[in-house]
């Protein structure tokens, strides 16, 4: 879902969407395991709840709990993000849920605080995409956390944890549901859960390629007399044509995502929140990092390998050897094809003027003595 080109204001509906939408069978559903002890789910779980905004999009405010129950948030209390609700019924909203507030409800069970994604937050608040959430301008074009996170991402449906395992744990904790809680919790981790170069690839393009904001930024840019990265503006298509994109798109996992590079593999989870400008020194694409970058796949690479363009324009003004070899190498090929077709047809028209037959049998598909003699065809 997070391929959608959409933007902002539409990915709050996408958001939100996946966490309600359309319950069909209200009655027929079994019980949800969440409990709704704030009574949110007395309105809210009617299919219909929903307005058309002031911009003409029609947003859901209805809440499936069967789809709840299986998000990350299912045993955060809706209060605890919908924090600004304080009476029902209740009032307008204006900022809405923020990342970063405390729960009211959860600890953190290693340091007995209350649980937050401050620290993260903090990470990303300083990154080249850092916003508020209710943001204007051009800062309103970079992505807030659910811009990126849609609950479903994390979410794969896991079945139960094996009985062995819970068997040995029940042992002591006597309750198979906070054992099978805990044990979805922690061996989500364990296993790689991430996305494929290729999600990647279309979560970072869908603003990275959109014309319209790269060319309101680089004009603002200018006008604030800003720095923008040489490739911004065409970091996305150009990664498409490069090697690494090319084998993405092929369906190839393990070559090199906007991630790979663009974020430290040490400390990964938090380092994607940090995105910087390879002028930033702390970035793996400043100059001084991008051989240790490049090594961690290609073992031997060095300085030399490390300057190859990870991405590559072919326009004639970036690069003019590339544009006219690719230029040459489309001339020849076109030419190619088009000779070796057109020799076929003339060969063919050729043939049938003669009076050759054109049959299959033993193996051959032309048959019959030449009219004019000419013995083409034994
Ligand atoms: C008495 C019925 C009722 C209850 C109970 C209720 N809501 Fe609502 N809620 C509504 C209605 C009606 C709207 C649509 C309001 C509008 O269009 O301005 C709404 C809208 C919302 C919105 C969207 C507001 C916006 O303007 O974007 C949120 C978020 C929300 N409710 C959360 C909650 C939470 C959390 C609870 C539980 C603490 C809750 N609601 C309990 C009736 C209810
Ligand atoms: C982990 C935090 C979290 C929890 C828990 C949560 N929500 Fe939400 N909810 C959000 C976010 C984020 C949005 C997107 C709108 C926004 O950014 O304010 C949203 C949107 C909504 C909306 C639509 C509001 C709009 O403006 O479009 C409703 C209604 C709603 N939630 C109700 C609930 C109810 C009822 C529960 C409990 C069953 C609940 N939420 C639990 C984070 C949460
Ligand atoms: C021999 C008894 C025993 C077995 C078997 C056992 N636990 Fe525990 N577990 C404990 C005790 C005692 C504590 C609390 C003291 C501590 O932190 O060491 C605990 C703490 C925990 C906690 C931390 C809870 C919190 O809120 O702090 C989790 C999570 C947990 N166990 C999960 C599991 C899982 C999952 C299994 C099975 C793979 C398991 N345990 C097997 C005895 C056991
Ligand atoms: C530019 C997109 C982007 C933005 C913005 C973003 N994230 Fe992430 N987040 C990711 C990626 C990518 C991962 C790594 C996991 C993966 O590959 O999906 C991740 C991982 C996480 C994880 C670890 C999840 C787990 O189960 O291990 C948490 C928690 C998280 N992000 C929270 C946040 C919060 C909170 C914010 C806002 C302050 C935020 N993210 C903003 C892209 C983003
Ligand atoms: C919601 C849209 C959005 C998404 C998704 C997004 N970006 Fe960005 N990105 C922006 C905007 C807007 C800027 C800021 C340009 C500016 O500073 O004016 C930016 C800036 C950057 C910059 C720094 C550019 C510079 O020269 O200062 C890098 C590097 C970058 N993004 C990489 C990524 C990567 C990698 C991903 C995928 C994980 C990603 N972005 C996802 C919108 C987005
Ligand atoms: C093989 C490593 C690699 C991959 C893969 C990669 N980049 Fe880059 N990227 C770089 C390097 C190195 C630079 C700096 C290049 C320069 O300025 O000459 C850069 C520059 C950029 C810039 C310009 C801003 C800046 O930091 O200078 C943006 C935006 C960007 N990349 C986004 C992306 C996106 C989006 C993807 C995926 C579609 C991606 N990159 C994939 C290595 C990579
Ligand atoms: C996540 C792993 C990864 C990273 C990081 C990475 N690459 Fe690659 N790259 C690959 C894979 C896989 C291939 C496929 C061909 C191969 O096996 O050599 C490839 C192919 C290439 C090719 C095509 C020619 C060749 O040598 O096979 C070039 C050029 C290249 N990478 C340059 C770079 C540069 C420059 C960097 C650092 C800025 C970089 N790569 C970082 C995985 C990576």
């Amino acid at each position: 879902m997070i391929t959608r080109k959409t933007q902002p204001r539409s990915q709050y509906v996408l958001v939100v969407s996946m966490m309600l939408g359309l319950l069909l069978a209200v009655f027929v559903t079994p019980l949800a395991a969440f409990e709704d002890d704030e009574g949110c789910l007395i309105c809210h779980k009617y299919p219909m709840m929903g307005r058309v905004t002031d911009e003409g999009v029609l947003r859901s405010y209805y809440v499936m709990p069967h789809i709840f129950e299986r998000t990350v948030h299912r045993n955060v209390p809706c209060r605890d993000c919908h924090s600004y609700i304080k009476e029902l019924p209740h009032k307008p909203v204006k900022e809405g849920v923020t990342c970063n507030s405390e729960c009211h409800s959860i600890k953190n069970p290693a340091t007995g605080k209350q649980f937050s994604h401050q620290l993260i937050y903090d990470s990303y608040i300083e990154s080249t995409h850092g916003r508020k959430k209710i943001a204007e301008g051009p800062d309103a074009d970079k992505p807030y956390c659910i811009n990126c996170h849609t609950n479903p991402l994390y979410n794969p449906d896991e079945g139960k944890p094996p009985s062995q395992i819970v068997d040995r744990c029940v042992i002591c904790h006597e309750k198979r549901e906070f054992v099978e809680r805990w044990y979805n919790h922690t061996s989500r981790r364990i296993r790689e859960v991430k996305r494929s170069s290729k999600e990647v690839f279309e979560l970072c393009s869908s603003c990275h390629e959109n014309k319209e904001m790269l060319d309101r930024h680089v004009r603002l840019a200018k006008e604030e007399d800003r720095e923008l990265g040489k490739k911004f503006p065409i970091a996305a298509e150009s990664y498409k044509e490069s090697f690494h994109g090319k084998l993405t798109r092929l369906g190839f996992g393990k070559t090199a995502s906007c991630l790979d590079c663009h974020a430290r593999q040490k400390d990964y989870f938090r380092s994607v929140h940090e995105i910087r400008p390879s002028r930033d020194p702390e970035s793996p694409t400043h100059i001084s990092n991008k051989v240790e970058t490049c090594q961690r796949c290609h073992t031997f690479a060095d300085e030399n390998y490390a300057a190859l363009d990870p991405h590559p324009s072919s326009k004639q003004e970036d690069n003019l050897f590339k544009y006219y070899a690719e230029m040459i190498y489309n001339i020849v090929g076109v030419a190619v094809i088009v000779m070796l077709v057109g020799m076929s047809l003339l060969e063919t028209i050729g043939r049938r003027r003669d009076g050759i037959a054109w049959r299959l049998s033993h193996g051959s598909t032309w048959r019959r003595k030449s009219r004019r003699g000419r013995g083409r065809v034994e």
